[in-house]
């Protein structure tokens, strides 16, 4: 269905055309003095310009036209050629009706069939999740839904780091911890391996500790990097080890996104874009890309244009290894073999640019897609503590991303005190939504590229812009709903007060605020959509006694648009990855 805006901007256009006036001058947006109008068309200004007279005469004959238009209760010129508007109540009425009865809630849907592949999340094996992790999953799980409520077909992948040094340092520690494990024997037989006994906790600490022995130790670095060589040539026994080392890793990270209610089509590793380097490097020396550069093989991807000095792509080390940048290209490979996509979104931290830049660049010269198919990576600034650095633990070491989620949920679980449930394993499921509202809500209402400090105070407010708030909006809207006895579907034919207006005026431009947030890959914008309604139902509730009033008509008109606000947020916090709460 069309949105307000567009209707509006289709009104303007005629009527500048009837005036004999660019159609295109008739662009309509929303008012910027709400106090005097609900919308406005700055068209004459421009118009001015082009035809050589005061816009405040282009204005006039445009009003002219729509004197009697009898869905606008309001249209004039104001100041210098302003063309302020305002809709009649009928109108604004039936057009919410007619977006609540919309199957998609009035959200527009992209007719071009385009598929979507977006690449978030990209935790590394045998290392814990760190709070680093946690915006990829945030905003990659909401930009996959943005794109599926605007009717685009998407495929996610979480692209595991299970490939590089970190295996070799993680398998060259294991087994000087336990050199009599049959894995490491001469006469190893992969199919007899019953597998080994170790958990994830383990694997998190052996990371770090092999990362900080192998700084120090150089014979012990030597021999992780010939590890993870010969891993990579599909050495059997480590083969082995590494299938285990990945499953008990991956269960873990499955666990935490699961808590987040963060999931993913495929869980594809770098290792799996291993069987399409040959062909990579087939393409890259059959176009004659790649050459060589101190030893290692590497494609220029530098343009003249360059504001920075762009280095070349490294594809091959001096050793022969592949590298992160090797992996991403035989990946997008990969994705065009298996998906054929109009774009892929890479859901990476923006200190990365450079590395994206590189791959998009050198993806693009050698083909591996074709020129019209979109590479963009949406970069994200770094979550901060208090100190306006990177969050950390109180001891000043990495947070991991359970403990981060555990902190949280523990304040959320005794807010549950108050709640009314008594029995544990509601608590329980009220907390854990509290928490997921209270990280999704607090991270995405930020604009992605931007750093932000994380407070818990203010992150868990229960009246502020937080997840909480419209957890508390909802479930008071049930609350009222549940006493009244009713699901009215909204059939309103009058409104009672000013509140009311702007209550219905903003369900009304809820479906434009979709098409927006995707234009610029901004989760926020459905953030600052979400509760600027839920501010404005809050003011509703106060300002009416719904349960008491005593007008029939009047009651039940508010209690459909208790039900509309709760349709429109509910399906906004979906699209944040948000779940609700029937009560709190
Ligand atoms: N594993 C990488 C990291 O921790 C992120 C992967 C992002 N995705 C990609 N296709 N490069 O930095």
């Amino acid at each position: 269905m069309k949105s307000l805006t567009q209707i509006l901007s289709e009104k303007l256009s005629v009527a500048f055309e009837a005036c004999s006036y660019s159609a295109e001058l008739g662009a309509v947006s929303l008012s910027d003095r709400p106090d005097l109008c609900q919308f406005q068309c700055n068209g004459a200004f421009a118009g001015a310009k082009l035809y050589h007279k005061a816009p405040r005469m282009i204005a006039a004959d445009v009003v002219d036209k729509l004197s009697d238009d009898c869905d606008l209760k309001k249209i004039e010129v104001v100041g210098a050629g302003f063309i302020n508007i305002t809709l009649t109540d009928e109108f604004l009425l039936s057009f919410v009706k007619k977006l609540l009865e919309d199957e998609n809630l009035g959200i527009e849907q992209s007719q071009k069939h385009e598929t979507i592949v977006l690449d978030y999340g990209g935790p590394n094996v045998a290392k814990p999740l760190h709070i680093g992790h946690l915006r990829s999953a945030v905003i990659g799980e909401s930009l996959k839904r943005l794109a599926k409520a605007t009717g685009r077909k998407t495929i996610s992948d979480v692209h595991l780091g299970d490939w590089g040094l970190q295996i070799g340092l993680v398998i060259a520690e294991l087994r000087e911890r336990n050199p009599d494990w049959e894995c490491f024997s001469p006469d190893f037989d992969p199919d007899s391996f019953e597998g080994i006994s170790i958990s994830s906790q383990e694997l998190n600490e052996i990371y770090p500790f092999a990362s900080q022995k192998s700084k120090n130790d150089e014979e012990f670095k030597a021999k992780a990097r010939a590890v993870t060589a010969q891993l990579q040539k599909g050495d059997p026994a480590y083969t082995a080890l590494w299938r285990e080392i990945i499953k008990v890793s991956v269960a873990d990270v499955r666990a935490n996104y699961d808590k987040l209610n963060v999931s993913f089509d495929y869980w594809y590793g770098e290792s799996d874009a291993e069987k399409y380097v040959p062909e990579l490097l087939e393409l890259l020396s059959e176009k004659g890309l790649m050459h060589e550069s101190q030893g290692a093989m590497v494609v220029d991807v530098a343009e003249d244009t360059d504001k920075v000095e762009i280095p070349p792509v490294i594809i091959k080390k001096s050793d022969n290894s592949n590298i992160y940048a090797t992996t991403d290209l035989a990946t997008l490979i990969q994705r065009e073999h298996d998906f054929n996509p109009d774009e892929v979104w890479y859901v990476v931290d923006g200190r990365q640019s450079l590395h994206f830049t590189q791959i998009f660049r050198c993806a693009k010269k050698a083909e591996i897609v074709p020129e019209d198919v979109k590479l963009i990576h949406i970069g994200y600034g770094t979550m901060n503590g208090s100190d306006g650095k990177p969050y950390k633990t109180r001891e000043g070491g990495v947070m991991r991303l359970s403990d981060f989620y555990d902190t949280i949920y523990n304040a959320a679980y005794e807010r549950t005190a108050q709640s009314k449930f008594s029995r544990e394993d509601e608590k329980a499921e009220v907390a854990r939504k509290i928490t997921v509202a209270t990280i999704k809500f607090g991270d995405l209402v930020n604009y992605c590229m931007k750093d932000y400090v994380f407070d818990l105070d203010k992150f868990m407010a229960p009246d502020g812009k937080t997840g909480s708030f419209l957890l508390y909006t909802i479930a008071r809207v049930n609350s009222i709903l549940k006493k009244a006895e009713v699901n009215e579907s909204f059939d309103s034919k009058q409104i009672y007060s000013d509140t009311e207006r702007d209550l219905l005026l903003k369900i009304a431009l809820s479906g434009e605020a979709y098409s927006l947030a995707y234009r610029e890959k901004a989760p926020s914008v459905i953030c600052e959509s979400a509760y600027d309604l839920a501010s404005c139902f809050s003011k509703f509730y106060h300002d009416n006694h719904i349960l008491t009033e005593e007008d029939e008509d009047k009651k039940n008109t508010w209690l459909s648009i208790c039900t509309a606000v709760k349709t429109v947020i509910e399906k906004q916090l979906d699209v944040l990855g948000i779940e609700t709460v029937e009560l709190m």
